[in-house]
């Protein structure tokens, strides 16, 4: 019956409604098929919208595996999110309408962020920061985040913004990683109540990382947070952002920069145990998420414009910060969590803005799915046009309950498909011409190619295998921080001999229509609730602690999570298994990478299950986990340990 019901669902096709699609800036299938034609012709007249100081000269250079695009162009991105619209009508129009999780409330419109940008570049030039320098951002979803991560693009520094849910040793790691001379924290945020101490967590990085010299520290004023508690400031090293701020003059002129300098860092997890900092590049990157933005969003001049992640991910980078801004939007910018105070937190805001579209991902719709309609239906949501989805796949029960609760069956949805590396959406439908499916990300973007090959190499028509990106794109990383080999080695050698095939990690199926399903990771990387996690960092934390001998870490599937972590532990000798531990265990993984990482099942065990050459198995430590009946054993060197653990596993359920 279960089985029935899977596959009515995968044919169940939503065209898109036809008040919407008159409406939509693309409304028929051209723009895809004039691009797919000739990605370089696409690319080169979206970049033309951007504002360059001078034009390029070649649009794309491509020596496999590296892409250099619109060489010889000079713009700011700074300018092309904040200058290029306070000379017309939007000078005054809302750029971003802020909603802290106290209920908070401030306004900032584009001539205000002008001003804000401006001040807060020239704090980081009073600072020394100059062209190349890494500034290193681990603040709240304050408006302040945004400015900042604008006055770095601004003086030509490289941002990394380090998530505020990650650990203080994470946030060492990452400055230390990229050489980090300036910090910008803030004394705390808030989270379900409570004050996140991020100055505190800051002071306990800082205490290992000999390249800052400078800390600026927002203050996020409300009663408790703010005070000496919160922010012990160090005199000489550490400022606050709202004095320097009157030290120092209002306009900064933009440095002007290549469009192949460098706009940001960002850390992503990998298959080892080390994040990966991400690069990306001014001039590429700014035409794939201006781009996307415009027509993926269908975004026009009065929208309201919700995307719900953290800057802290490449989502709020991408499309929170510099897509919807390049595009002059208006959009909302919430601090907190989706249950605070109540579980219709979401609803009100959109009800209290007005938004019309509203971007989240599947971890939080299954969430609103568990809490229930009543908590939707008390608020008015006919404002909201269009819905969006991102950070992994969306099962279709959750697809039609964000279709039916939430878009009250006239919005289109769109599941947009990308990555950290990706900079921009890849893989989406285009709401108004494409026919929706649930669960299917549809078809690449205009100016995207794509592929699925098997290990070989060998393109598939129709039915599963692994998703290639076989063409470069604007907005794709350029490389790995200080570790262009393992850039070359992670993408570019899946299939030998052709470094022209990015491999994203996915693996994806094509239907008889054409439309591509995303099936998830097949390497060694989890997707909790929309976040990355290398089962390696998990391994390497739970080994850093003395009792540890050895641990294999595997997801889970999770209701709402999409998946949870299960680790396998053995101890060292001395330490006996308990309770206890397994809860310190777990404390230490989120003390070493953050609360994110925090194991929901340790289980221990004398062995771990090996090949005889030494791999530990996962693939049975996967099959154990979710309760499964085993796989292949006959490879295992004692394949007496895995059925114990099997049992063991089922007993402690
Ligand atoms: C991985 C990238 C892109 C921003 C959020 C995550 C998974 C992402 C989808 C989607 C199925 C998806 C993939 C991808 N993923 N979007 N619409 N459908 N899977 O960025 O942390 O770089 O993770 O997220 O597995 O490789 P990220």
């Amino acid at each position: 019956m279960s089985d029935i019901d899977v596959l009515l669902q995968e044919t169940r096709s939503f065209p898109p409604p036809s008040d919407f699609r008159v409406t939509a800036r693309v409304h028929d299938a051209r723009l895809q098929d004039d691009a797919s034609m000739d990605p370089v012709n696409f690319w080169a007249r979206e970049a033309s919208e951007l504002t360059w100081s001078k034009p390029w000269d070649t649009v794309l250079e491509w020596t496999p595996p590296h892409a250099k695009w619109f060489q010889g162009g000079q713009l700011n991105a700074s300018v092309n999110c904040v200058d290029r619209h306070i000379h017309g009508p939007r000078r005054n129009k809302a750029a971003i309408i802020w909603e802290g999780e106290p209920g908070d409330r401030r306004t900032f419109t584009y001539w205000d962020m002008y001003r804000e940008v401006n001040l807060a570049a020239n704090m980081l030039k009073k600072l020394g920061v100059v062209k190349g320098d890494r500034v290193a951002i681990y603040l709240p979803m304050i408006p302040e985040a945004i400015f900042a991560m604008l006055a770095c693009a601004r003086i030509g520094a490289v941002h990394t913004v380090v998530f505020g849910g990650f650990s203080p040793e994470s946030l060492r790691d990452r400055i230390n990683d990229c050489g980090c001379k300036v910090l910008i924290t803030a004394d705390g945020g808030y989270r379900r109540g409570q004050i996140v101490p991020l100055k505190r967590n800051a002071d306990e990085a800082l205490k290992d990382c000999p390249t800052i010299e400078h800390v600026l520290v927002v203050m996020r004023r409300r009663s408790g947070v703010g005070d000496e508690t919160f922010a012990e400031m160090q005199e000489g090293r550490d400022h606050w952002w709202h004095r320097l701020k009157r030290q120092v003059p209002k306009h900064c002129e933009p440095e002007v920069m290549d469009a192949e300098d460098l706009l940001f860092i960002l850390y992503t997890s990998g298959t080892t145990g080390k994040p990966k900092g991400i690069v990306h590049t001014t001039g590429g990157y700014m035409t794939g998420v201006a781009s996307t933005t415009k027509y993926v969003f269908d975004l026009k001049e009065e929208d309201v414009y919700w995307c719900t992640a953290d800057i802290g991910w490449i989502t709020g980078h991408s499309y929170l910060v510099y897509g919807p801004l390049a595009n002059g939007a208006t959009q909302v910018v919430y601090e907190g969590a989706p249950d605070w105070p109540e579980k219709d937190r979401f609803w009100q805001i959109c009800e209290r803005y007005g938004v019309s579209i509203f971007y989240t991902a599947p971890t939080a719709i299954r969430a609103f799915m568990k809490w229930g309609t009543p908590y939707v239906e008390k608020h008015d949501l006919s404002q909201l046009r269009l819905l969006g989805s991102v950070g992994e796949p969306i099962n279709p029960e959750a697809w039609m309950w964000y279709h039916k609760h939430i878009g009250q069956e006239r919005c289109p949805i769109v599941d947009t498909w990308w990555q950290t590396e990706t900079g921009a959406i890849m893989i989406t439908p285009l709401p108004g011409v494409t026919a929706t499916k649930p669960g299917s990300a549809t078809t690449p973007f205009p100016g995207i190619k794509t592929a699925l090959l098997d290990t070989a190499g060998n393109e598939i028509g129709v039915g599963g295998g692994l998703l290639a990106i076989t063409h470069p794109w604007p907005s794709m990383l350029r490389t790995i921080w200080g570790d262009d080999a393992r850039y070359v080695d992670t993408y570019f050698t899946k299939w030998p001999n052709r470094l022209d095939l990015y491999f994203p990690g996915d693996g994806a199926k094509r239907d008889d229509d054409g439309y591509l399903w995303i099936l998830g990771r097949v390497d060694d990387v989890l997707n909790v609730a929309g976040h990355r996690i290398g089962t390696m960092e998990v391994e390497s934390a739970l080994v850093d602690h003395p009792a540890v001998a050895e641990a294999a870490v595997v997801g889970k599937a999770h209701e709402i999570k999409g998946q949870a972590i299960a680790a396998f532990v053995s101890l060292r000798a001395g330490f006996t298994p308990s309770g206890s531990l397994r809860d310190e265990l777990r404390e230490h993984v989120a003390m070493k990478i953050g609360a994110l990482a925090r194991p929901d099942d340790i289980l221990f065990s004398a062995d771990l299950p090996k090949t005889r050459s030494g791999k530990i198995m996962r693939r049975l430590l996967r099959d154990i986990a979710e309760g499964r009946a085993l796989g292949d054993t006959t490879t295992l060197a004692d394949p007496s340990v895995v059925a114990a653990l099997k049992d063991q596993y089922e007993a402690q359920e």
